[in-house]
């Protein structure tokens, strides 16, 4: 297995790439409210990537595996939906609501792919403790990326607050290179043990996306091939960013204003 080092230039491009997709996620804010179904918000998080940021939206079309090409432009994850739910407008939201927004752009060539949570109107206790629990996951594991530092360090910190916090990792799931593929080596997955497995390098870029759920870690694969939900029907919850390793630590490509974490 070999880990993609990127050159100056592609870093910059993958900074482009990163700036766009977050600014996705900071204009779609607005219209997460009840009664707006998910095809809505689907329809105009393409058209901003299309006509307004000159993008590829990745999820269109995207094959992965034997499943058939994904059909829309992002992923919108509701409630107990863990990842990759299919933007409907059967699916319309309603307060108390959680849902994911993913999106990945591709610009020149290179990706920024990064989710974040949103609830709609007041969340229950427990939704709002799992969506916290859940960015701080990510933000731990982020802090421990620099050169010298291995992926284990990574998924060590993310399994050890999640379970501490007595929720779940999904495992079946993980972080993955990004660069001119959408999906590259190395897996980066959201447990594990410290010391283990690949070393960081500066240049490399990849991607951190825990899954966490509220009951059990088990999931269940839709008959669309593509919705992954929780087995017990309980909520699961996702944050993501596209990192990168720089000299003496990280540097996050698709970082928000809103974000206070350095
Ligand atoms: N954006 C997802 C990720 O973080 C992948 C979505 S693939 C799709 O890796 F086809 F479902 F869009
Ligand atoms: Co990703
Ligand atoms: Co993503």
């Amino acid at each position: 297995m070999s880990v993609r080092i990127l050159n100056e230039n592609e870093i910059d491009k993958m900074r482009i790439a990163g700036k766009l997709a977050a600014s996705v996620l900071n204009m779609i804010g607005e219209h997460v409210k009840a009664g707006v179904s998910t095809e809505t918000l689907d329809q105009i998080c393409h058209a901003f990537i299309v006509n307004d940021l000159s993008c590829i939206p990745a999820p269109l079309n995207y094959r992965n595996g034997s499943s058939p090409p994904f059909p829309k432009s992002i992923c919108t994850s509701v409630n107990h939906v863990v990842c990759h739910g299919i933007p409907s407008d059967r699916k319309v939201l309603k307060r108390g609501d959680i849902l994911n927004i993913d999106i990945t752009v591709i610009k020149d060539g290179f990706h920024g792919d990064t989710s974040k949570m949103f609830a709609v109107g007041e969340p229950s206790a427990l939704a709002r403790r799992l969506i916290n629990v859940t960015q701080e996951c990510l933000y731990l594991g982020i802090q421990q990326v620099r050169p010298g530092a291995r992926l284990g360090d990574i998924g060590h910190a993310i399994q050890t607050y999640a379970e501490k916090s007595r929720f779940s990792v999904v495992r079946e799931f993980c972080g993955h290179g990004i660069n001119d593929r959408f999906h590259d080596e190395p897996m980066v997955l959201h447990y594990g043990n410290p010391g283990e497995g690949v070393e960081l390098q500066p240049g490399m870029t990849f991607t951190i996306e825990p899954m966490i759920n509220a009951g059990k870690r088990h999931i269940r694969m839709l008959a669309d091939e593509w919705t992954v939900v929780t087995r017990d029907h309980r909520l699961s919850a996702q944050w993501e960013h596209t990192i990168l390793v720089t000299e003496d630590g990280f540097e996050i490509l698709t970082l928000r204003e809103e974000e206070t974490i350095h």
